[in-house]
């Protein structure tokens, strides 16, 4: 594996999957896209996110006007799929030793979607990190620390990306000011598909937060 990047304690490895790599996960995460379709969650508030959703595993991340949390159902009524095996022979790589991920959340960046800073707390174990994948367009991605506000830094994010957010650094604020669209010809339609793998129970196997 080349030679890993640090922002304010997330680990990043430029390159780590290459086009062919990138290739058959995207095939993988179309065919989750087509049992389980993106949609645009709503906030609590009744404002529609830019980003579209979906998920794989046990859990999605969900957002409706009760709020956001896990399900683990897709707001249509379905099952997730299974988390594909080329997606979690990212997270064997980079997270050895780490539990199995029980959802692979699915975004999909087109139109001048972003995400605003936030950070990834829903989680039951925060031992364990959330791995990110980034496929299609670049992207602006925007870390800063464990409190609000602070000092922040960027690096843009490519198609075969990958983050890892977890140690000291699991709870950095972290978001995406905006997507270089047409940077990347990898997704049919163009735009930018990112995957966070996560850890969504406790240790014990209780329920989410
Ligand atoms: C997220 O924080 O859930 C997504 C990060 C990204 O799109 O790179
Ligand atoms: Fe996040």
């Amino acid at each position: 594996m080349a030679q890993p990047l640090e922002l304010n304690g997330v680990v990043v490895w430029p390159g780590l999957l290459d086009r062919s790599e990138q290739e058959a996960v995207l095939s993988d995460i179309l065919e989750v896209m087509a049992v389980a379709p993106p949609v645009h969650p709503v906030t609590r508030w009744g404002k529609s996110m830019s980003v579209a959703m979906t998920a794989a595993g046990r859990f999605g991340w969900i957002s409706d006007r009760r709020g956001y949390r896990y399900e683990e159902h897709h707001p249509q009524g379905m099952a997730w799929p299974p988390i594909p095996a080329s997606v979690l022979a990212v997270w064997e790589a980079v997270a050895p030793g780490a539990r199995t991920p029980e959802c692979c959340l699915v975004n999909l960046y087109r139109n001048g979607a972003r995400m605003g800073l936030h950070q990834d707390r829903d989680e039951a174990d925060l031992s364990q990190p959330v791995v990110s994948i980034s496929l299609g367009d670049e992207a602006l991605f925007r870390v800063g620390g464990l409190q609000r506000g602070g000092p922040t830094g960027s690096i843009w994010l490519r198609s075969g990306d990958v983050a890892v957010i977890g140690g000291a650094a699991r709870l950095v604020h972290h978001g995406i000011d905006r997507v270089r669209e047409g940077s990347s010809d990898l997704i049919p339609g163009g735009g930018r598909i990112n995957l966070t793998l996560r850890v969504v129970t406790s240790a014990d196997g209780g329920a989410a937060p």
